[in-house]
């Protein structure tokens, strides 16, 4: 590692671009309906080869990128970040520990089940799960997939979009475990709530990691630690026929097809067995000159379209009802709260 960064006068290494998403995992009691979603619906394709109790998915050269185990959570419960090297491994454990988290091999059958050959954990902010992992264990030929393919490699599987009551904490927690950069900031009103939206890249994808915060009261209207996982398709013909097979299998489409203004990916959302969203997407911008770059702030977080479709009376209810019980239950931060 040759780049090098300045914080708190201290000389380390940056990591930035050598960290990625690299696999999701779920805990659901409803495993068929997300092997109908994944596959009949998203375009992913079944691993054969995981054990009863576990669904897990492939959508590129890797064995596994979703992995939904058998358990009550209905939810979000690791995030796997993949590593270029054991370099960048130990910068992210020495960086964890002086901060007092502590990196815990996940075992054998952990990383087995993952599709991985070792990974360790802590816990991460909203208790999901970190997991790192450098190799990942290669899938037996071509994918078999309803979809021409998803768009991976260096910049990961995708992204994910966490609510927050701390995103002071959780901001900092991913810039200094993983030297993350704003890409840009929205802000919105939803559902009459004002938000503010951080968009943060970890390598050339224009966010792996989005930040959705209420101004004001500071309240977290989602059950789920995520609010969608978003995975790129290769072609604008997957999304749409994603989108049509979505819709006729019966799943829950959360927004119509639209366009954010700042990475001006055109995707569409679609709530998955677990109740987080999964947003498929294609053609989003990719961050190729990093000193190019220049942190925007848009108002509006579709540029047209995203129409929501499952805004009745009973979500908008049930999300109020979740925000004011927030207020009740402080969010765990690894690195302790950071003040306003
Ligand atoms: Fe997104």
């Amino acid at each position: 590692m040759q780049d090098q960064t300045q914080l708190d006068g201290i000389t380390r290494a940056d990591i930035f671009g050598r960290v990625r998403l690299g696999y999701v995992v779920v805990e659901s009691r409803r495993l068929d309906h997300w092997k109908r979603f994944a596959v009949d619906g998203l375009g992913l394709q079944l691993d054969g080869t995981a054990p009863s109790g576990i669904a897990a998915f492939r959508m590129d050269a890797h064995q596994r990128r979703l992995v939904v185990l058998e358990g009550p959570a209905e939810d979000v419960v690791a995030l796997g970040w993949q590593l270029d090297d054991l370099e960048t491994l130990s910068e992210v454990r020495t960086r964890l520990a002086a901060r007092g988290v502590e990196l815990v091999d996940c075992g054998p059958e952990a990383a087995r089940i993952r599709g991985v050959e070792r990974c360790w954990r802590c816990t991460g902010p909203k208790r999901l799960e970190l997991e790192l992992y450098t190799t990942p264990v290669p899938g037996s030929g071509e994918p078999c997939m309803a979809s021409s393919g998803f768009v991976t490699g260096a910049a990961g599987m995708g992204h994910v979009a966490i609510s927050s009551r701390e995103p002071e904490s959780m901001l900092e927690f991913w810039q200094a475990t993983f030297d993350a950069r704003v890409s840009d900031r929205i802000e919105d009103r939803l559902d009459g709530i004002p938000f503010d939206f951080t968009f943060l890249r970890l390598n050339e994808r224009h966010h792996s990691v989005a930040i959705a915060a209420t101004r004001g009261l500071s309240i977290d209207p989602i059950r789920t630690r995520i609010h969608h996982l978003n995975l790129q398709a290769a072609t604008l013909d997957d999304v749409t026929a994603a989108y049509v097979r979505c819709r006729k299998l019966g799943f829950r489409l959360a927004n119509a097809i639209g366009q954010h203004p700042n990475d001006r990916e055109l995707s569409f959302y679609v709530e998955s067995p677990s109740g987080f969203e999964v947003e498929l997407g294609w053609n989003p911008i990719v961050v190729r000159d990093e000193p190019a770059w220049q942190v925007a702030a848009y108002r509006g977080i579709s540029l047209w379209g995203h129409q929501p479709l499952n805004l009745g009376a009973g979500t908008r209810i049930r999300r109020a009802a979740r925000g004011l019980a927030s207020l009740a239950r402080p969010e765990y931060t690894p690195f302790g709260r950071t003040p306003r």
